[in-house]
């Protein structure tokens, strides 16, 4: 590329990588991936072990503050958070505000950023301790903000949790309980859960988190950068291809089940179709989420005694795949977010709701960037360009062009 051509506005060298394919944009002692290898862990504890192991608070702690929590730490943890588990009264009145047709993924991310609007001392961040008090704040706070856009939505009334209940079983009461209903909830779906929200705790520098450090780079607050985080995650091509795939497993279904047909579209390079929930930017071997949430569906649909043709459907697009030379060439498997949502369905969980339960799980991983990347100072995120666009023009009035 002769340089002198690319009209740049610098005396330096800018490395132009859309989409960041191969460029870092920070040092972090968080998540280790291994895209090759299919290997991922949390501070250096392995997925399969924490998703086995730990529950959801505790891999926060540990995404968050580096280590796992002693007894005393875990209840304190549990403690403070509980403690910011009230939400101002004022929010009801916004979150009555939206239509309910509103996609859970807007009013989400409204309400969290609404949060900096209740909290504005939340934006000043001048020490470790003010950091501490905007963490538990947030996972105090977004699980009822969750639970609150999934009944509005369904149209129940409003429920306040029980903080006698677990923090996962706590989410699931005030999702589903019924009114004047005694609420009893099954193990299984508390574990299933628990689970899910594990898997997705954390996973380096994707879409969303980056735009959380960038975001939160500017010295924004931890709310409003997850705000935007939940803005970056509802796409298609990142946590929105869980809602994604349910609804083209149910178009599948809807079409007879002919999976050829769409292994067919998805080859097509005139169809812009894409077999969703396949393919990574970063795991070229197999994504290690996946195959866990592939056997918890299993068993939480066995438990519950759910036969869903969604699940067959899934696994024979898998075994076409893995077997089809398009799909191996180009290293394309599934990834976390292929069965994902045949757990969440199996739940009762609306499908516009995937991605929300994905934002929750996320919720750690985000806090930890941010706090990261808050606690080392960096920089302002400002990348640069390489400008292609006219040279100088004079102005031209109106009435002349
Ligand atoms: N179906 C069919 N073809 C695909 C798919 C797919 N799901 N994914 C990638 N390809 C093809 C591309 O057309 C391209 O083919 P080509 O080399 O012939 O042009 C090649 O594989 C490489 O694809 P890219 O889009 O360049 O890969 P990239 O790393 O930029 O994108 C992404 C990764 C966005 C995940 C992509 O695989 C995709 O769109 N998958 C479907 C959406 C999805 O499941 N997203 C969730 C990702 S996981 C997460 O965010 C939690």
């Amino acid at each position: 590329i002769d340089i002198t051509n690319l009209r740049s506005t610098t005396n330096g060298v800018i490395t132009i990588d859309p989409g960041f394919k191969n460029t870092g944009s920070c040092e972090s002692a968080i998540t280790f991936l291994d895209g090759e290898k299919g290997i991922l862990r949390y501070r250096g504890y392995s997925i399969e072990e924490l998703a086995e192991k730990a529950d959801f608070l505790e891999v926060a702690y540990l995404l968050i503050f580096g280590h796992l929590p002693t007894k005393e730490q875990n209840d304190k943890f549990h403690d403070d958070i509980k403690a910011q588990s009230i939400v101002d009264e004022d929010i009801k009145k916004i979150i009555e505000a939206f239509p309910k047709s509103a996609h859970p993924m807007g009013v989400i991310s409204s309400l969290t950023s609404a949060l900096t609007a209740f909290n504005p001392s939340s934006v000043n961040v001048n020490s470790e301790e003010d950091m501490y008090k905007s963490v538990v704040k947030i996972l105090g706070k977004f699980p009822v903000l969750v639970a609150w856009t999934y009944r509005r939505k369904v149209g129940l009334p409003l429920d306040y949790g029980d903080n006698s209940l677990g923090y996962v079983e706590n989410i699931l009461k005030m999702m589903f309980s019924q009114p004047n209903a005694c609420y009893v909830q099954s193990e299984i779906l508390i574990n299933a859960l628990d689970k899910l929200l594990i898997l997705h705790a954390d996973h380096e520098q994707n879409c969303s988190t980056s735009t959380v450090r960038v975001v939160g780079s500017s010295h924004a607050g931890l709310f409003a950068s997850i705000s935007a985080g939940i803005s970056a995650l509802w796409g298609p091509l990142h946590g929105g291809a869980n809602q994604a795939v349910l609804e083209m497993l149910e178009s599948i279904k809807l079409d007879g089940g002919d999976t050829k047909k769409y292994m067919l579209k998805a080859k097509d390079k005139n169809d812009p179709f894409r077999l969703m929930g396949f393919g990574h930017r970063v795991y070229k071997n197999f994504d290690p989420r996946a195959r866990i949430i592939k056997k918890a569906a299993d068993e939480v649909l066995g438990n519950l005694g759910i036969q869903d043709p969604i699940l067959d459907i899934a696994k024979g697009l898998e075994k076409e795949a893995l077997e089809d030379s398009y799909f191996v060439d180009r290293k394309l498997y599934p990834n976390v977010d292929f069965y994902s949502g045949i757990i969440y369905r199996g739940m009762g969980i609306p499908t516009d709701m995937f991605t929300v339960m994905f934002a929750l799980g996320r919720l750690p991983g985000w806090i930890a960037q941010w706090r990261e990347m808050r606690l080392k100072k960096e920089p302002i995120g400002r990348p640069r360009q390489i400008y292609i666009g006219e040279t100088e023009r004079k102005f031209v009035p109106v009435e002349n062009r």
